[in-house]
């Protein structure tokens, strides 16, 4: 049937949508263990978003402590994004490509604004993946070397220079041959770094808090050791900032805690506000100026576009204007006292709680208490999920403005949950 969007739905509508909503994808369902109770997975088609919470189709609440994998630090459809993209929308929403756009020059100059040191200029992009990609294109051309050094286990994203420089086997073999020139250290471990320094190097590529590998903080002078050995090497170091920009660890962008300023830093996720795709890569004006001897050796049709970079300028003033960093850190302060006295109660359930402000990985004993935990909340109307390089991990990221009651209803959920799971 065709969705009627502009109305609410009858109940024989949100029936049939649901039904096909389920028939038409049904591999999101074989996360689920008991995915073959067709009543059950009904509930599982979204509808509608707002703040911290998701509506299904029959207009249940569930609140989102997954907040789409990083895209909703604002929450859903935050007002003041929606209403700046509205007015976007009816003014110009992509860009002519020949005249200058002064929306995109304002998201990159309130970028720059913020940015650690001199990184200053932006290319704007649509997605975490190609913010990568830009970034190792240039690390080329400026150091005029091929070669990259990434961490096992790390997430750069799936196009194929991303990919490459991806930690995780599974995801990188049925693609094979890649790029060629990269060489996987164990995240964390600043000396293996120094070690895989070759006179081909052009980049390092580390995530300041591995994400998808599983909510793995590095100690803490790990990343200002890296740094030193690039600069000592003329390596260029890439921070893919994509999960853990803008405020989700705690600090604006995740490089801040430990003061290091990368040569390099790869956007995404919450700079879409939570409204439109958008990626970035931000460099030094010198590192940038190698694009300058051809502009067309990277460009992007809908990269730059106004409604995205209206999006991500509204995004970065209201995670500063509202010190959402500040607020991160102070509640995942709190957040990780709970749950690591749920993990004392529940040692045969938990092995672990850790994180940095509002990215929160509970390692579980194994695999399936992670899906069986996750399907619990679910039931208890919680959404989280699981760490696509580590699946026992089930990850906490919900909005950075999430109100505190409704961290207080996750909790409780797993409070509810944890004596359940047969060990
Ligand atoms: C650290 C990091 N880099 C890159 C990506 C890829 O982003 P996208 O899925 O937008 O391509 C992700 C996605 O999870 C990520 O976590």
């Amino acid at each position: 049937m065709n969705l009627p969007i502009e109305r609410a739905l009858t109940r024989d509508e949100q029936e049939t949508i649901a039904a096909e909503g389920i028939d038409n994808w049904n591999t999101y369902l074989r996360r689920f263990p008991k995915a073959k109770d067709r009543d059950r997975d009904r509930a599982l088609v979204e509808w509608s978003g707002e703040g911290s919470v998701i509506r299904n189709i029959y207009g249940e609440e569930y609140i989102d402590c997954l907040g789409g994998y990083g895209i909703f630090s604002l929450g859903h459809r935050h007002p003041e994004v929606v209403r700046a993209v509205k007015d976007q929308l009816d003014r110009m929403p992509l860009h002519s490509q020949y005249l200058v756009n002064p929306i995109t020059a304002e998201a990159g100059r309130r970028l720059a604004e913020v940015a650690p040191g001199r990184l200053r200029r932006t290319f704007f992009c649509n997605s975490g993946t190609e913010a990568v990609e830009g970034a190792l294109k240039l690390a080329r051309l400026h150091t005029k070397k091929r070669g990259f050094i990434s961490t096992e286990n790390s997430f750069h994203g799936k196009s194929m220079g991303s990919l490459s420089v991806t930690g995780r086997p599974v995801f990188r073999e049925p693609f094979q041959p890649l790029l060629q020139d990269v060489t996987f250290v164990p995240y964390g471990d600043a000396a293996a770094i120094g070690k895989a320094m070759r006179k081909d190097t052009a980049a390092v590529v580390l995530e300041p808090v591995q994400g998808e590998g599983g909510v793995i903080v590095p100690p803490d002078d790990y990343w200002p050791r890296v740094r030193e050995i690039c600069s000592k090497n003329d390596v260029l170091l890439i921070a893919d900032e994509v999960q853990t920009g803008l405020g989700r660890t705690g600090a604006l962008f995740g490089v801040n805690h430990w003061n290091v300023v990368p040569d390099i830093m790869c956007l995404a996720k919450a700079l879409s506000g939570g409204v439109i795709p958008c990626g970035s890569f931000t460099t030094t004006d010198e590192i940038y100026a190698s694009f300058h001897a051809n502009p067309m050796w990277h460009s992007s049709t809908f990269g730059n576009n106004p409604l995205a970079a209206t999006a991500a300028m509204k995004a970065i003033e209201i995670t500063v204007r509202d010190r959402l960093s500040e607020r991160a850190a102070r509640l995942g302060v709190s957040l990780l006292e709970r749950l690591r006295s749920l993990q004392r109660e529940h040692p045969r359930a938990i092995d672990e709680v850790r994180g940095k402000g509002l990215l929160i990985g509970i390692e579980m004993r194994d695999e399936a208490l992670g899906a069986t935990l996750t399907e619990k909340l679910y039931e208890r109307r919680v959404l989280v999920a699981y760490a696509l390089n580590r699946p026992r991990v089930i990850r906490i990221e919900p909005p950075l403005n999430i109100p505190e009651h409704l961290l207080d209803r996750l909790v409780e959920a797993l409070d509810e949950s944890l004596p359940e799971l047969r060990l």
